[in-house]
């Protein structure tokens, strides 16, 4: 599966020393664990439970066993401040959280690990003095405060007291973070969240079945490695302030990327519903790369290309990983 990363590897030098990156078992957990594993860096992955599945998918087998692997839940600070000096953690991406389903199903828990879970990482940071730090917001924030156009969720009101948190974390005690507001992702092992649907159809097909894709219309394209590299160019160097940046990847609709999946597969059988996404589709990328330097890109066609084929390469070995 190097294919998947190939594009994404980067110089072991741009980091000043061991990452702590929580939600490891995630989709763009996986993706940064593989970036940063293939490039020779060294890190500490962190999540409630030790599944590999997902990493497994971009990284490999082999790659995913020999990843340093902690468990532990976010919202148990003595646990995060214990790991921290343990490894000596120098830079933090932190993408541990509950999607706006999960949020919805279990408000409670939701803050829990979104808002509290941030605080915890914020204070590890205060704490060891790290001064490269990242977590992970959402365009989800555009929602927020209710009576716009955009859908307004728990999950984004829980990521936009995380920017506000950061930056009175900056303000009160100098704990410099970018936060990163990812907008739709996909790839592989994106199969679970309300925009996970394409990214599924594409498991469907690698299996030769039929899949409707809930959402249709103009929506943002943001290849699960892009986002990983945009996380990992975010702590290549120490932090100054606490600035937020949209991270949208390419504007398509699904439309267009079920036209480009016929090249492909001519007989896919996916459709979509046509339903408009309740979410921005076009956000201007130039803020966070003016601001992070030039970091990989992948284009919707290369990146459905690359996905089909790793999902090819799971159906045709049997794999029974999450979405696979
Ligand atoms: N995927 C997207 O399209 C998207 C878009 C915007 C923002 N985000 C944000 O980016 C981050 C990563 O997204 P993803 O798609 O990889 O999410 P994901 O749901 O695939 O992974 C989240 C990970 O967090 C872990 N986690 C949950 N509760 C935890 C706890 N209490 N302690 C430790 N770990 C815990 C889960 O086990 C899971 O492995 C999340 O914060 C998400 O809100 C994702």
């Amino acid at each position: 599966m190097d294919f998947l990363t190939d594009a994404f590897l980067i110089d072991p030098n741009r980091i000043n020393g061991p990452v702590l990156v929580t939600g490891a078992g995630g989709c763009i957990g996986a993706w940064t664990l593989a970036i940063l594993s293939r490039s020779g860096v060294p890190l500490v992955a962190f999540d409630l439970n030790e599944d590999r599945r997902r990493p497994a998918l971009v990284l490999g087998e082999e790659g995913a066993q020999d990843l340093l692997w902690e468990t532990g839940d976010i919202t148990d600070q003595s646990c995060l401040n214990e790991i921290c000096d343990r490894h000596g953690i120098t830079a933090i991406i932190h993408l541990a959280g509950l999607q706006v389903p999960f949020c919805k199903a279990d408000p409670a828990r939701g803050a829990r690990v979104n808002v509290e879970g941030t605080i915890n990482i914020l204070e590890a940071a205060r704490r060891t003095g790290i001064r490269r730090l990242v977590y992970a917001s959402s365009t989800a924030v555009h929602g927020m405060p209710p009576g716009g156009p955009v859908i307004s969720t728990l999950y984004g009101a829980y990521k936009l007291a995380n920017e506000y948190t950061a930056k009175v974390f900056w303000l009160d005690w100098g704990v410099p973070s970018i936060g990163i507001r990812p907008n739709v992702v996909y790839g592989i092992a994106r199969d679970q969240g309300m925009t996970s649907g394409f990214s599924v159809a594409l498991s469907h097909v690698a299996r030769g079945e039929p899949f409707e894709v809930a959402f249709g219309g103009p929506a943002s394209w943001l290849y699960a490695g892009e986002a990983a590299a945009a996380f990992i160019a975010a702590i290549c160097r120490d932090g100054e302030d606490a600035p937020v940046f949209d991270l949208n990847g390419t504007c398509m609709t699904v439309e267009d990327a079920i036209a480009l999946l016929s090249d492909l597969a001519p007989d896919h059988g996916v459709t979509t519903t046509g339903t408009v996404l309740p979410i921005p589709a076009d956000l201007d990328d130039a803020p966070i790369r003016a601001h992070l330097g030039d970091y990989p890109s992948i284009a919707p066609a290369d990146g459905i290309r690359d996905t089909l084929r790793a999902f090819r390469q799971l159906a045709s070995g049997g794999s029974s990983a999450p979405g696979a």
